[in-house]
């Protein structure tokens, strides 16, 4: 978000505000430094002056956190009022020095007042950090009690005074004393991890928060002059999950504790606490839920295997490294990996360590605290990624015949899962961005529309599943809430695949996650259970009537309701965990919150037996029990950061005045057509752009484009992406992934840190600054050069071809609208070389067939890199754009197309064999003879 729409004093700029904190804490060092090094000259006075207007800008965001403090901030505070320049300088330069570096976790001096004596701890800290050998994990713990200003320390004194030595990790509290402040500390500080909310807490803070109020709104009518403190405090739990669903809620109160902690309402709150009861218990309790967050099952269990002498006889030469270390020819291997690789290798599935096929101890427990994690009811750890998350999906809930709607652009696993599973895909077509060659979203009409068909011609219970990418590669995010409500309006009981291989990050932002698949159901519960549900589905149902007619053209028009009494809410999500978390290549999950999840159990289990490796990776499956532990505790901050280097990326390209005259990222007015966006937001980066109208956009429009997937376009400094791609590549060590013909595709996840942006910034620098150095030197025959390039790159794109039909052969009723087909059996003709033939693409004989035939069925996928999504599936039939579109593609790697032999094309006179082939049974089961009195069939 544009950081300018907000003072800098402004505490809800949440967008930059990590990055804002230690800016202003960066300009208070500078200014303090400067007044140190002038405190003896005649501009000692301006240099205080400076530094004292610095702090301003520094302190109202201090409160929310617990380090630097009360007692450094007043500290400080005294020594600018006693004019010690030299003082101030050498205590901001160690605290703005113990932020950036996080040290204040666990060196006790960085809480020191004093300068010299770092190492004493004080009184009042009680038990607290160690020496590094044993440091302790650190975390905050929020506090919001209505104790008067005065006595503030006291309680925080108090509640340090609970730490013991034998505690396992140890927390700083911070104190606040109203529920906005309270908001803003959870949104603000990514290293709360606890929020003890006692009894009679005021609403308003003290601080300006239009923003905030604004937010607070739209969470709950949250009323500030409320006289029921108890509804206050269940009010404010609420909307701290709303934006952090990980952290720990107590609730201190003098009233009622047992009809409270019985009360559903209050559901989300860990334990109810009477308020004069020992303060040890909340402090242990505290201590608890984060340790329960931090135990990490598999990987617990895997450290101490490793650490057992174990002799192993079973196929696994690698296991305890002996073959590696011991070897004179590939100890290197050893050496680079380390030995705890080898010692944590083994097949076994028992002395400790779980299966994965059957788990039923550790890797159950920790499948089981992800699914806790991501809001899921089940999670299944994959070890082969989401490709095959996808597949066993498919073959768990479809069966042959079932029509499952699907993105055409989608990930080829889904194509591949229909053909295992022998359901028949109904493409729908996303919109095209043709200028860049690529795919954007399917609209949600375009979904009705098919389920509409389907209903018209009757088969709508032939449709099981909807699937599609969330985000898309590009980051188109869908209005998950919305498609699944307006599906389920026409077939009460579609089962939604979100496939969310890049998003699953996305689920630790306040804003993406209710674009997440999961993070919809989730709402869609809460909708269907609230009154208005029903209302809203009456008040339809008057108009429209209960049963909805497909030929309604009101139903494309309008945002259906479904009736809330019928629906079932049924989704799967697959994410790459090893694509936006810290886990290793391949660890995948696939979550699943399906309320007739009963029906797919065995299948399911099957499809885990039919896709899992026998040999699964313990160290894949360890890495994705660490990963949810560092989402679960830390996965807000680092998201957070993540996208404010995206938007940090945005703006330093888009607003420099050499690079954003060749390159520029597009914004969501570049990636997503206005008709879908109607709450009118353009650009992270426009002017009265912040948190508040980017939250309207999520909740609004019909796509959300995410901010840390970036489009720079590149087609205009004459590169296309391939070449980009590679120059920064070779040249400046930067990799990225996919391009496009006149773009790369930027990603920042929470890996990334501002020095990345620094040095993607400089190198395109460098390369503008090359392009105008060699325009100068060119001259007017040089910018032709370049014009002619940029024409070529960003005007003459081909248009991208839609998806044709199957052949009638792969279609049960060639008549119908719909265009689903028997992928499967076009798949299996392609296994018959004799069947098949081969035409090269430049051939005039295809221009022949596609004029006066006969028609050219593909036998294969064909899928060109980029754009990636296949342009031919088995059984298409072949038309003039598609072959027009590879032609003008100047792609060298196009999986499925041979390039020696040309397009694989299924001979006409095959078409139908598989499929008898494969339906001998209802060959067969035709009664031979005509049953007497009946005229035979034609
Ligand atoms: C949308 C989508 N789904 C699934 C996959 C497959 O994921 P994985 O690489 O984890 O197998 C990809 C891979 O790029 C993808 O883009």
């Amino acid at each position: 978000m544009a950081t300018s729409t907000n003072t800098a004093a402004n505490v809800d700029n949440f967008f930059a505000s990590s990055a804002a904190r230690f800016d202003r804490w960066r300009e208070l060092n500078a200014k303090a430094q400067t007044w140190a090094a002038g405190a003896r000259s005649a501009n000692s006075r301006s240099g205080r002056t400076a530094v004292e207007a610095a702090l301003a800008q520094v302190r109202p965001l201090e409160d929310f956190f617990a380090y630097p403090g009360s007692r450094l901030m007043k500290a400080l505070a005294e020594r600018i009022a006693s004019d010690d320049a030299l003082g101030t300088a050498r205590l901001v330069r160690r605290v703005s020095g113990a932020l950036l570096t996080d040290s204040y976790r666990y060196e006790s001096g960085q809480w020191e007042t004093s300068d010299d004596d770092n190492d004493s701890v004080p009184e009042s800290l009680g038990q607290t950090f160690q020496a590094a050998e044993v440091r302790r994990p650190y975390f905050e713990a929020l506090f919001v009690t209505p104790v008067p200003a005065a006595n503030v320390a006291k309680l925080a004194n108090e509640i340090r005074r609970l730490r013991r030595v034998e505690d396992a990790m140890i927390y700083e509290p911070v104190l606040v004393g109203s529920v906005e402040d309270a908001m803003l500390a959870t949104i603000l500080n990514g290293k709360i991890q606890s929020v003890v909310i006692f009894d009679g807490i005021p609403v308003p803070s003290r601080h300006d928060v239009p923003l905030l109020r604004d937010l607070l709104t739209t969470y709950q009518h949250l009323d500030a002059s409320s006289d029921a403190p108890l509804e206050i405090g269940i009010t404010l739990a609420k909307m701290i999950k709303r934006v952090r669903p990980e952290l720990d809620i107590y609730l201190m109160t003098d009233r009622n504790v047992e009809k409270l902690a019985g009360d559903p309402a209050a559901s989300m709150i860990r334990r109810v606490f009477y308020e004069v009861e020992e303060l040890m218990e909340v402090h242990l309790n505290i201590l608890e839920g984060v340790a329960d967050r931090y135990s990490t099952p598999h990987f617990d269990n895997l450290k101490k295997y490793a650490a057992r002498p174990i002799a192993t006889f079973h196929a696994l030469p690698i296991a305890r490294g002996k073959s590696i270390m011991k070897s004179n020819w590939i100890n290197d291997m050893g050496e680079f990996y380390g030995l705890n690789l080898f010692l944590a290798e083994s097949s076994a599935t028992t002395g400790g360590l779980d299966s994965m096929l059957e788990p039923t101890g550790n890797i159950k427990i920790a499948q089981e605290k992800f699914a806790r994690a991501v809001g899921a009811d089940h999670v299944f750890f994959v070890t082969n990624g989401t490709s095959t998350s996808n597949k066993m999906v498919y073959q768990a809930v479809t069966a042959p015949g079932d029509i499952v709607i699907a993105d055409r652009n989608c990930h080829k696993s889904h194509h591949y899962g229909m053909v295992l599973s022998g359901s028949q895909p109904l493409y729908v077509e996303a919109f095209p961005m043709t200028e860049y060659s690529m795919y954007g979203a399917v609209p949600l009409r375009t979904i009705k529309q098919a389920l509409l068909n389907l209903k018209s011609e009757g088969r709508l219970d032939r449709v099981k599943m909807v699937t599609l990418t969330n985000c898309t590669f590009d980051g188109h995010v869908y209005n998950t809430r919305r498609v699944m409500q307006e599906c389920l309006a026409i077939k009460p009981d579609l089962l939604f695949l979100w496939d969310e291989a890049w998003f699953g990050f996305a689920r630790w932002s306040p804003f993406l996650r209710p674009r997440t698949g999961i993070g919809a159901a989730e709402w869609l519960e809460e909708w269907r259970a609230s009154p208005e549900a029903l209302r809203a589905y009456q008040a339809q149902a008057a108009e429209l009537g209960e049963d909805l007619d497909p030929k309604d053209p009101r139903l494309l028009e309008r945002r259906l309701v479904p009736d809330p009494r019928k629906i079932r809410i049924r989704v799967y999500e697959t994410d790459s965990v090893h694509k936006s978390m810290s886990c290793l290549r391949q660890g995948s999950i696939v979550a699943v919150k399906d309320e007739d999840y009963n029906h797919h159990v065995s299948a399911f289990r099957e499809a885990v037996f039919i896709h899992a490796s026998t040999s699964p990776n313990a160290q894949i499956i360890a890495s994705m029990d660490v990963a949810r532990r560092q989402m679960e505790l830390e996965g807000y901050e680092l998201v957070r950061k993540a996208i404010e280097i995206a938007l940090a990326i945005r703006k330093s390209v888009n607003e420099h005045p050499i690079i954003s005259k060749y390159f520029r990222v597009l914004g969501s007015d570049g990636m997503i057509p206005k008709e879908f966006r109607n709450s009118g937001f353009r650009d992270f980066l426009d002017e009265g752009a912040n948190w508040m109208t980017a939250l309207k956009a999520v909740a609004d429009d019909e796509f959300f484009l995410d901010p840390t997937r970036m489009t720079l376009v590149c087609g205009t400094a004459g590169f296309d992406g391939s070449a980009l791609k590679s120059l920064l590549a070779s040249k400046y060590n930067i990799q990225l992934n996919k391009t496009s013909r006149n773009s790369v595709l930027l990603q920042s996840n929470i890996n990334n840190t501002r020095s990345d942006v620094a040095l993607l910034i400089k190198v395109l620098l460098e390369i503008s600054q090359d392009i105008e150095a060699r325009l100068a030197e060119g001259g007017e025959a040089e910018r032709a050069v370049l014009a002619a390039k940029v024409k070529s790159l960003m005007t003459d794109v081909p248009d991208l071809p839609n998806f044709s039909r199957f052949h009638d052969g792969y279609r049960e009723n060639p008549k119908s609208v719909t265009l689903e087909g028997d992928m499967r059996s076009a798949f299996f003709a392609a296994y018959e070389e004799d069947d098949c033939e081969y035409i090269p693409l430049m051939s005039p004989k295809i221009d022949e067939r596609l004029g006066k035939g006969p028609q050219m069925v593909s036998a294969n996928f064909v899928i060109p890199y980029p754009p990636g999504f296949p342009i031919m599936v088995p059984g298409q039939v072949i038309e003039a754009d598609t072959i027009g579109f590879m032609r003008k593609l100047d792609v060298k790697e196009i999986h499925g197309y041979n390039n020696a032999r040309g397009l694989k094309l299924i001979k006409l006179s095959a078409i139908g064999k598989v499929r008898e082939k494969a339906e001998p049974k209802k060959v067969q089961a035709a009664p031979a003879t005509p049953a007497p009195g009946k005229k035979k069939s034609a």
